[in-house]
């Protein structure tokens, strides 16, 4: 027995010492003891500098969201009032001896902005552009062995306003060390399409590969989800000394197809082979799908119609600011299938490429859109300086960092770019489509265009578009297929309503228009910075939600649409000026607590019953209130107020929603949905008393112990009998032990300039959040919220 073990572990050392001493390639998150210092210090990106006094932190990292609201930050409120300027980061490392003869390669996925890289006093490059993907090689450069090398990072934020929105500022996504073989599949190197038929599916590869010896394979196997061989392919590598570009097709018999209910991946994994040894291998998931547009019909994918049900998203994780976190996107992401979303728009730019992943994963469908500007600004100190000199570099980048992913089904190559109003437009059009169909013609590309008269619109002119994208002007639907014949739809944006969580005026018999035109000042507004949650408010561009939801269901052409916006997002705080700083359009807050629109997309994007009542029930006594009731999978809805019956409604032609007003009485107003005479849902509000404890929900309470996973943890204040109080602004404190930090504070208030970093936040409307984030090493965190005069509440997460 003992014998067998230890020749068994025999084997097990020599495989593991193949494996080590194979020239594969090594992927390794670079994030790590990083230093990190606020202001410009020039002669950091010297070999000599002594960083000693730096701060040391773990990448991702924003700096602004660390910051404090300042109405005279440069960044102005449109950009949320948060400080930026510049800052540098260094990192010593060293590389073993075993990786000399070979590449060694430093990836960054996005660092805003004009980024400058330093290895070892020499500089590798500079990148103007926030957003994008970019890589440098470190070979030429490198120490190897006790020898340290030293990485300078210079990030200048400091021209200001460049932005519309909150962009963050530093290094905010991750950063990868790769070390591969000297022949080797560069970055982006491989290109997978597949031609679905009805009982197969064509994998087409196209592959890059470096090659430095002779006598290469190039191997391409597709493999299931658990790692079952479907098929596979071996070319002979031609050349030496370099790049070449292979072909290759594989056959997947009855694929499992990719869709938005069922996200199927396979992978492709590509090895360069020696004979059998592994020169190197890179692995591209990829799903099998077919989708289309038609000019008449929509959108189809794998020959199904269905409606593109999509929300706009700017890229900040509310208190955790610009820097990534997969689980922050993934809770973003879960909110919103919950609410029948089913594509996102990455306004207006390139999205982590970890955001992409969860859409392939989850079951989104992408419009990735490349820019807010071309050659025209938006904002003084904006990209249109380095877009002549850039453009083509970042949009190719792009496409080939994005066009493996299956949840990618347009691209769109700008946002309401002022080239629309000259003629300038149609060549930069034409270009950039040329760009993009130069490396992908597998997706159309469009661009999301303001001007809605084809007459007028240079883009549109350009003839070079292959999806027509509109934003707003939902009064010109009806004539899309008279003015634009031909052509395919899509509302790349729309709605621009606002409303602040838990905020209710009444009565809401009018739509209203804050302020009522461009010229019109604002005056509507209120003490509290805050907008009613009754659909009923939106920009004078906009509309609200309902109004133009009914006219994307009505029209078969229109292929569905992106809302303005899926979460409220920092920055662009418009109506109000002064201390809002952040957005008002989310269907869901800051924070990821839903708004009450929520729920009549949920009544209209899914299945599952819902049955959703506004406002809460705590008013002067007398006052008529609005109630307002959501609700599908039935056919009426009967309000009971104190038991008593105040009538039975339901929705009437195109209405999505159905009111009673209500003379207020303090107690139980109830909500009853039925369906064939049987009751579907119940749903209750109480009248609230004072508040009187606090009650603690996570979303999670098992969490990984890899430094990174998150629990996101509603506090919600209640009165004596357990009601939530709809007006309660408590104070909440809050203390963290165990295996975990606080990551972050908020309450979705659009004007509180509290900082989303302390231990303590009010609460707002009655909830708060506070976001906890795992150490390294397992364990028990715990959690514990108090409030003066409130009893307090503790929650426990398992650290595993
Ligand atoms: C659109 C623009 C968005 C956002 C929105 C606010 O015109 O594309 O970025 O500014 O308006 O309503």
């Amino acid at each position: 027995m003992r014998k067998k073990f230890l020749s068994v572990l025999t084997i097990l050392m020599i495989s593991l010492l193949a494996a080590y001493a194979q020239p594969g390639r090594k992927v390794e998150s670079f994030n790590t003891n990083w230093k990190f210092y606020l202001g410009d210090e020039g002669d950091a990106k010297n070999l000599a500098y002594n960083d000693g006094e730096w701060r040391q932190l773990t990448l991702p990292h924003d700096w602004s969201i660390e910051g404090k609201f300042d109405e005279k930050n440069p960044t102005g409120q449109a950009g949320g009032g948060l400080p930026a300027g510049i800052g540098w980061y260094r990192k010593t490392f060293t590389i073993p001896q075993t990786a000399q003869g070979k590449n060694v390669f430093i990836d960054f996925d996005g660092v805003y902005c004009n980024s400058e890289v330093w290895i070892n006093g020499h500089s590798l490059g500079k990148r103007p552009n926030g957003y994008i993907s970019f890589q440098y090689d470190l070979t030429p450069y490198l120490n190897y062995g006790a020898q340290k090398n030293i990485i300078a990072v210079k990030v200048d934020n400091s021209a200001q306003p460049n932005s519309r929105w909150y962009t963050g500022s530093g290094i905010y996504r991750n950063v990868w060390l790769t070390t591969t073989s000297k022949s080797y599949i560069p970055q982006w190197g491989t290109f997978v399409t597949a031609k679905v038929n009805t009982a197969n599916a064509i994998v087409s590869m196209q592959t890059q590969v470096v090659v430095n010896q002779k006598g290469l394979h190039l191997k391409a196997s597709v493999l299931t989800p658990s790692g079952q061989l479907v098929n596979s392919i071996t070319t002979a590598l031609e050349g030496n000394d370099s790049l070449t570009t292979v072909n290759q097709n594989i056959v997947v018999g009855q694929p499992k197809l990719w869709s938005v209910n069922n996200p199927y991946l396979y992978k492709v994994v590509f090895q360069v082979l020696a004979g059998k040894q592994v020169i190197d291998k890179y692995v591209t998931p990829i799903g099998i799908r077919s989708f289309n547009f038609d000019a008449d019909k929509g959108f189809s994918l794998n020959g199904e119609r269905m409606k593109i049900k999509g929300v706009c998203m700017h890229h900040d994780l509310g208190a955790l600011g610009a820097a990534i976190n997969a689980r922050a996107m993934e809770r973003q992401l879960e909110i919103l299938k919950a609410m029948g979303c089913n594509a996102i728009r990455t306004s207006h730019n390139p999205p982590a490429p970890e955001y992409l992943d969860l859409c392939d994963r989850m079951g989104f469908i992408v419009m990735d859109e490349a820019f807010d500007m071309w050659a025209k600004k938006k904002n003084k100190q904006d990209y249109y300086q380095y877009f002549p000199a850039w453009h083509k570099r970042d949009l190719e980048d792009q496409v080939k960092r994005d066009r493996n992913h299956p949840s990618v089904m347009m691209w769109s190559i700008g946002n309401e770019i002022r080239e629309q109003f000259d003629s300038t437009g149609i060549t930069l059009t034409r270009e950039l489509v040329k760009i993009v169909k130069d490396l992908d013609t597998t997706r159309p590309v469009t661009t999301a265009l303001s001007e809605a008269d084809g007459k007028k619109n240079f883009l549109y002119k350009s003839g070079a578009l292959d999806l027509l994208g509109f934003n707003y002007h939902p009064e010109t639907y009806a004539d899309f297929p008279k003015n634009y014949p031909g052509e395919k739809f899509i509302a790349a944006e729309t709605i621009s309503g606002y409303a602040t969580r838990g905020y209710y005026d009444t009565p809401t018999d009018s739509t209203r228009h804050w302020p009522t035109s461009s010229k019109a000042k604002f005056t509507q507004g209120n003490s509290q910075f805050a907008v009613p949650a009754y659909d009923n408010v939106a920009a004078y561009w906009g509309s609200t939600h309902e109004e133009t939801w009914k006219l994307i269901k009505k029209y078969d052409y229109l292929s569905g649409e992106f809302v303005w916006s899926g979460f409220d997002f920092i920055g662009e705080p418009v109506p109000y000026p002064w201390p809002a700083r952040s957005s008002y359009y989310g269907i869901i807050d800051l924070a990821g607590f839903p708004k009450d629109v929520y729920y009549m997309y949920q009544s209209e994007w899914t299945d599952k019953p819902v049955l959703h009542l506004l406002p809460h029930w705590n008013w002067e006594a007398g006052k008529t209130v609005d109630v307002w009731a959501y609700y599908n999978n039935a056919d009426e809805v009967e309000l009971f107020l104190n038991g008593r019956s105040l009538g039975t409604r339901s929705k009437q032609g195109e209405e999505l929603h159905i009111v009673w007003k209500v003379p207020f009485e303090p107690g139980v107003l109830k909500a009853v949905s039925r369906k064939d005479g049987k009751v579907v849902l119940t749903e209750e509000k109480h009248t609230a008393g004072k508040p009187a404890k606090i009650e603690l929900v996570a979303d999670r309470k098992l969490i990984k112990s890899d430094g990174k996973d998150l629990s996101f943890i509603t506090v919600r204040v209640l009165d004596a009998a357990g009601n939530i109080v709809p007006d309660a602004d408590n104070l909440v404190n809050f203390t963290i032990k165990g295996k975990g930090i606080l990551a972050g504070v908020d309450n979705g208030a659009q004007a509180s300039m509290e900082s989303f970093k302390e231990p303590q936040r009010k609460a707002f409307h009655g909830l708060c959040l506070a976001i906890v984030q795992a150490s390294k090493s397992a364990g028990l965190l715990t959690v514990t919220a108090q409030s003066e005069g409130l009893l307090p509440a503790t929650v426990v997460i398992r650290v595993k």
